[in-house]
């Protein structure tokens, strides 16, 4: 007999649902795909309905569903601080309770109600708890591919732990040290992506992003005063400049006044050399708090495998930082870092922690992820049908013929749209949902930007590239599918721009060709980078192979397919919609090539200001 597990991420942000059938990973969805709602908090109905219906089983068939934390341990911590800092933080607690009384104390019933929509006798039974951490642990020790490692997961906060450490060994993982709120290096990050002026829970790439541009001038105060590091990696925040545990901001006067200026409001303010100074600065000090955690946890526990999950693991330059020290022989990092990736974390943790399951590795170095290829697919018939249905013209070609076309328009510097297979799991589209260019056209960096993406950007673009080529562009040793590890470009590949860039600022540096592929290389010669894997995503290899033979280059530009602040498109519909909404030159959807100029101008549309602003 079969053994279903159903797991939700629900109620904080990036609601997710995921299936596992017999210990396998069969399907795992963010809701804010199918809602359009970026970052998507509420009870993932759509989510779930399409694991459900992906892995063909009745709710009535599944034999646990697991919640990723333990709502109960998460009020008792709220309602600690608040005790513990009153009456500071009574007028948080005034306002958070009726919302934590009406929607989340009772979660238990909240999802059973939810879950009774599906099949009215559900068993109530049948409802399990995780913990946040183990969720996250358990993300990403199961599915990776070592029978044994060191995992670290690190984040804003769970119930109480924001740090934790875990021994994994074949099918037992078991939590051995923990960090509690409010001492977070997630927290401590966010608070500096408050006070640079961006949004909490989304901007924290974008001050990964401008740190490159900065000096890390204040790192000394943040290490002498907000934080006391110690050499095992163990911090302590002194709360005098924070206010997230009393108040419903992330920083106070206190915080600004250390640094001498206030918080950047977004709208009036410009992002000036203090704000990059101020990026660099937090980067630098959670890239050595994380090497100084790492390195003390090898010499504690002497295993060769890392694993990473949390939000803090979305850090790819601090990741890429780690990899370089080569404290471990190998890293691994679950796609779904976030809080997206504790549902299908929480279903391992009942398969292997709950229900002692044994652990199936399927080879020395690969992963039970799919290439994170967990979400909805859309079959050629299907595509045509839908396409027709909204009016698309389009031509349907053999797949050589659909790679050869869209490897030529990408080296003519084309934009292209291009929806294959299965939807990712995470935050990266990673060549089934994604927009390509040409890497070395140094225009495609401003031209995606400003026409396609509708976003003034300091970040450039991230790479793919084919997974045999990586080491002759990028110093990179190990392999990075899930482009969650950044490297510099090779030194052959780079263009020296010492002399030119002394009376540039901010973003004009980016606008220098630093590299053979310059739409792709930061102002620090760095790049985000994916390979390319022939098993795991075999048209999107062929892609690149054919746009090497012609360019000779084995690189493309990988961003995901939306425009600012919208999910990543889920079906062909949405992936049309953006594509008439923005200047994309070339749309792929299965075996359909769609170009522009042959589009009904009827169809166009004004996408420009449909999302808000990240
Ligand atoms: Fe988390």
């Amino acid at each position: 007999m079969t053994n279903t597990i159903l797991g939700i991420s629900a109620f904080y942000h990036d609601s997710s649902a995921a299936i596992l059938v017999d210990g396998k990973i069969i399907a795992a969805a963010q809701e804010e795909r199918f809602t359009r709602i970026k970052h998507d908090y509420n009870f993932p109905f759509n989510a779930i309905n399409f694991v459900l219906e992906f892995a063909q089983i009745n709710l009535s068939k599944v034999d646990h569903v697991v919640f990723y934390e333990k709502p109960f341990l998460k009020f008792e911590r709220l309602l600690e601080t608040y005790v513990a800092s009153s009456p500071r933080g009574f007028k948080q607690f005034m306002i958070s309770m009726p919302i934590w009384l009406k929607d989340k104390l009772f979660q238990k019933k909240i999802l059973l109600d939810n879950l009774k929509t599906y099949d009215k006798n559900f068993d109530k039974e049948k409802i399990l708890f995780s913990e946040h951490h183990m969720s996250h642990a358990a993300s990403a020790f199961f599915a990776s591919p070592f029978n044994d490692a060191i995992i670290l997961t690190a984040d804003g906060v769970g119930e109480w732990a924001t740090t934790t450490v875990a021994i994994g060994n074949g099918n037992k993982l078991n939590i051995q040290k923990e960090i509690h709120y409010p001492h977070s290096l997630g927290l401590l990050y966010s608070a500096f992506t408050y006070y640079a002026g961006f949004r909490v829970n989304s901007g924290e790439y974008k001050l990964m992003g401008l740190a490159p541009y900065g000096t890390p001038k204040y790192k000394e105060i943040i290490e002498n005063i907000l934080v006391n590091l110690n050499e095992d990696g163990s911090f302590w925040t002194n709360q005098k400049y924070f206010n997230y545990s009393t108040g419903l901001e992330m920083i106070n006067s206190n915080f600004e006044k250390l640094f001498g200026r206030k918080r950047r409001a977004p709208e009036k303010e410009k992002i000036e050399q203090f704000h990059m100074d101020i990026a660099a600065s937090i980067q630098s000090f959670t890239e050595e708090t994380m090497i100084k955690i790492v390195r003390s946890l090898k010499n504690e526990f002497k295993i060769d495998n890392l694993c990473l999950a949390g939000g803090v693991a979305l850090n790819c330059v601090a990741n890429g930082k780690i990899l370089k020290e080569k404290i471990f022989n190998n890293i691994w990092i679950q796609p779904a870092a976030g809080d997206a990736g504790g549902a299908l974390g929480a279903t391992l943790a009942v398969w292997h922690n709950h229900l002692a399951k044994p652990r199936v590795i399927d080879s020395k170095l690969k992963d039970s992820m799919n290439g994170s290829y967990l979400g909805p697919e859309f079959n050629q018939e299907d595509i045509e049908k839908r396409l027709k249905d909204i009016g698309a013209t389009f031509e349907v070609l053999n797949e050589d013929s659909l790679i050869e076309k869209t490897a030529i328009a990408l080296s003519e510097g084309k934009a292209s749209g291009w929806f294959q297979g299965r939807m990712e799991f995470g935050p990266r589209a990673l060549g089934n949902r994604s927009i390509l260019g040409d890497p070395r056209n140094h225009e495609m960096q401003k031209n995606l930007n400003l026409k396609v993406k509708f976003r003034e950007s300091f970040r450039p673009f991230a790479p793919s590239i084919l997974k045999e080529d990586c080491g002759e562009w990028f110093d990179l040793e190990s392999i990075s599918p899930y482009m969650l590890f950044v490297a510099n470009v090779k030194k052959e590949k780079k263009i020296t721009v010492k002399n030119e860039e002394k009376n540039l600022f901010g973003i004009e540096k980016l606008n220098l060709i630093r590299s053979l592929v310059p739409a792709i290389t930061h102002v620090d010669y760095s790049a985000r980078i994916q390979t390319v894997h022939e098993d795991t995503n075999k048209i999107y290899y062929k892609l690149l192979q054919k746009f090497k033979k012609i360019t000779g280059c084995p690189i493309l530009i990988n961003t995901s397919f939306n425009v600012r602040g919208e999910p990543i498109v889920n079906t062909p519909e949405d992936a049309f919609k953006c594509f008439m909404g923005n200047d994309l030159d070339v749309l792929v959807i299965g075996s359909c090539y769609l170009k522009k100029e042959n589009q009904n101008p009827e169809l166009i549309k004004n996408y420009k200001n449909e999302f808000k602003l990240d």
